[in-house]
């Protein structure tokens, strides 16, 4: 068994994990052991080894938080009509998923197709969660409704747009480059807009009439918030899900206190907490449903067996990709 492994908090991730070879463990009681097919590289992963993340790591750490694969052994108490299952590894930072195989507990794990695309099952578990939550936990859409998002190239930013075209939901989409404005458009998005000056007033002039109901902010800058908050309907919504410039965002004061703009927030292991076990698998049976049928998906840049990790971090952390990075630790998921 191969897997990547943390083994100092901080500095390039590159030079702080490496590639550990060794015999597999056995599952215990409730646990299940899993063959990895595919794994992404996510932002959460480079937080995680930074020590910046909701979790920190405890080294030496397991790396890798969701991926796809099959069950191929389980331990006492767990159903073993499950060996063979492919399932989705739901993410909990205590057992990585960049790894030939891993051993997790019954309970992380969903039952995922057989007839879908591995590297696009490897993503379920985060991305698509968390487009699904933002559009449905905090504000109560109707078709023809505007939600607007920042980092709309990016993976979440996908899913919503699919998600909301689907249920539609009408979408502003802003993106700081000229070529992820066209992949946005070819996504569906209604409006798409550059980041840069006066970018509250274009954002007002490609609107007209409309106004966002909610707004899913990824940037954390509290410039950029500002300037789209003025876009967001009195009483509106801001959930932040990220910060990719490590700031706090900022509802400016009249919009907060005069307009009754409200600032939430979306963190998915809160989300897996308190979301009953039946709902999520609800929720992620019908996003696995709709990656095999092809309406959701994520762009791809690459794919990396583990032993190119430097390469596959160095690509996953490059301004300017045109997708997510895999790792791809067994054949299984190539030869499908
Ligand atoms: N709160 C949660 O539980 C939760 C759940 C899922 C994801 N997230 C977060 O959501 C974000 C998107 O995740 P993902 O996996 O979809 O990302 P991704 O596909 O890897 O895309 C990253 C996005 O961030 C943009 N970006 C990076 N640095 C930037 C900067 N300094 N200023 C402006 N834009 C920047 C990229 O734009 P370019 O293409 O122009 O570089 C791209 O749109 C990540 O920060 C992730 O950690 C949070």
């Amino acid at each position: 068994m191969k897997r990547i492994v943390l083994t100092a908090v901080g500095g390039d991730v590159a030079d702080s994990v490496s590639l550990e070879a060794g015999a597999g463990a056995s599952p215990a009681t409730g646990e299940i052991v899993v063959e990895i097919e595919a794994a992404p590289v996510n932002g959460a992963d480079v937080l995680f080894a930074l020590g910046w993340f909701g979790v920190y790591p405890d080294v030496p750490a397991e790396m890798g938080a969701e991926g796809v694969g099959r069950v191929v052994e389980v331990g006492e108490h767990v159903d073993s009509a499950l060996v063979g299952q492919r399932v989705a590894i739901l993410p909990s930072f205590r057992f990585g998923t960049w790894a030939t195989r891993t051993v997790v507990p019954a309970r992380n794990v969903v039952p995922v197709p057989e007839d879908a695309d591995a590297l696009q099952l490897a993503m379920l578990s985060v991305n698509p969660a968390t487009a699904y939550a933002l559009l449905h936990d905090y504000v109560e859409l109707k078709p023809g409704d505007w939600v607007g998002l920042n980092l709309a190239n990016s993976a979440v930013g996908h899913y919503v747009i699919a998600l909301a075209r689907r249920a539609g939901f009408k979408t502003l989409a802003v993106v700081r480059r000229e070529e992820a404005a066209e992949q946005v458009r070819r996504l569906g998005a209604d409006l798409v807009v550059l980041d840069g000056d006066d970018l509250g007033q274009r954002v007002g002039q490609a609107l007209g009439e409309a106004k966002l109901r909610v707004l899913f902010e990824g940037t954390g800058d509290p410039g950029q918030t500002a300037q789209l908050v003025s876009a967001v309907e009195d009483g509106g919504t801001v959930v932040a899900f990220s910060s990719v410039t490590g700031q706090s965002p900022v509802v400016p004061l009249a919009d907060l206190i005069y307009r009754g703009v409200s600032l939430r927030s979306f963190f998915i292991l809160s989300w897996l907490r308190n979301t009953p076990r039946e709902q999520l698998e609800r929720v992620y049976g019908e996003l696995s449903q709709l990656i095999a049928e092809g309406v959701i998906s994520a762009a791809v840049q690459a794919t990396y067996p583990l032993e190119d990790y430097r390469k596959a971090l160095h690509d996953a952390q490059t301004t300017g990709r045109t997708g997510k990075v895999l790792f791809v630790p067994t054949t299984s998921a190539l030869s499908r």
